[in-house]
């Protein structure tokens, strides 16, 4: 595995490759992440297509109250997981070599999508996230790259991105994956505290508990949701939003239009903001509903 830190470096890495398969990352990696690499490892058959990672803490994303500075920053165990995964190079730029200068050419997703949910909460995020991924894509030029789905909005406006800015590349998003009492992977549940790892739990129940009220009820969906956000912020939590959206543009409904769904929720328990959703597609509701 090549660890390239310069872009020189990068192109070096990269050169006589005819397909590379790319997993942007800001590091501090855990088993979702390495389920990505495991997708884009199965994607390369040939010597010369390449399995690409970068690891960038990237601090266009975040807001100036947020963790940018005790963001984890993990290289060389990250290095040794990825290597052990059969990753072939790792990108793993300092900030000069992303920003070099002030970064004032800025992409800006649409706010109709951008400014809903995630980008109400953190405004400026994705604008910081499509900035950097669009420049990673110039330097890796990569034909596929692929995202967790737990950031689900951002794997949408990305997906956007792309087809917007007539980018060749193909966005692939990868499920969520959980630990076995179902708590979805990121890397700040290492914030969590013994008690609020037991607690963290609730989040992904309460989601449950509206995938299975909206799988059987044709309406109402507000209104449920505003119950599990009532039993969360009972039991401690802060809750951001908790909500039912259509898939295909994250629009809030409270009923069955023969849409595909997802709940969507974000909270914060203690000081650690954790985010989660459920898909539930049409195919999935009770029959009688159909
Ligand atoms: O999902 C992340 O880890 C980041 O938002 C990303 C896509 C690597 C951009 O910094």
């Amino acid at each position: 595995m090549i660890i390239a830190h310069s872009l020189h470096e990068l192109r070096l890495a990269l050169e006589g490759s005819q397909k590379r398969v790319f997993v942007p990352t800001m590091g501090n990696l855990h088993e979702g992440h390495l389920k990505l690499i495991d997708k884009a490892k199965a994607l390369c058959n040939q010597n010369t297509e390449l399995t690409v990672a970068s690891i960038f803490v990237n601090r266009l994303q975040f807001s100036p109250h947020e963790d940018f500075e005790e963001y984890p920053r993990t290289l060389e165990s990250d290095c040794s997981v990825l290597r052990a995964r059969g990753c072939d190079v790792v990108f793993a730029p300092n900030e000069d070599i992303i920003y070099p200068q002030a970064q004032t050419f800025k992409v800006s997703p649409p706010p109709e999508l951008a400014n809903l949910w995630e980008g109400h909460f953190r405004p400026g995020f994705f604008t910081g996230v499509c900035t950097v991924v669009s420049k990673l894509f110039h330097m890796v030029s990569p034909n596929i790259a692929i995202f967790g789905k737990k950031d689900y909005q951002q794997w949408m406006v990305l997906k956007q991105m792309v087809q917007q800015m007539a980018m060749p590349i193909e966005i692939l998003g990868c499920d969520t994956e959980r630990s076995s009492d179902g708590l979805a992977l990121s890397s700040r549940n290492g914030y969590l505290s013994a008690e609020q790892r037991v607690e963290a739990l609730q989040l992904q129940m309460q989601l449950k508990g509206v995938a299975m009220f909206i799988k059987t009820q044709a309406q109402g969906f507000k209104a449920q949701c505003q119950r599990a956000c009532e039993t969360l912020n009972a039991l401690g939590w802060k809750v951001d939003y908790l909500t039912v959206c259509q898939q295909s543009d994250l629009q809030e409904v409270d009923r069955w239009e023969q849409q595909d769904l997802v709940i969507l929720a974000a909270a914060t328990l203690g000081s650690t903001r954790l985010i989660d959703n459920i898909e539930v597609t049409r195919a999935e509701r009770a029959p009688s509903k159909q």
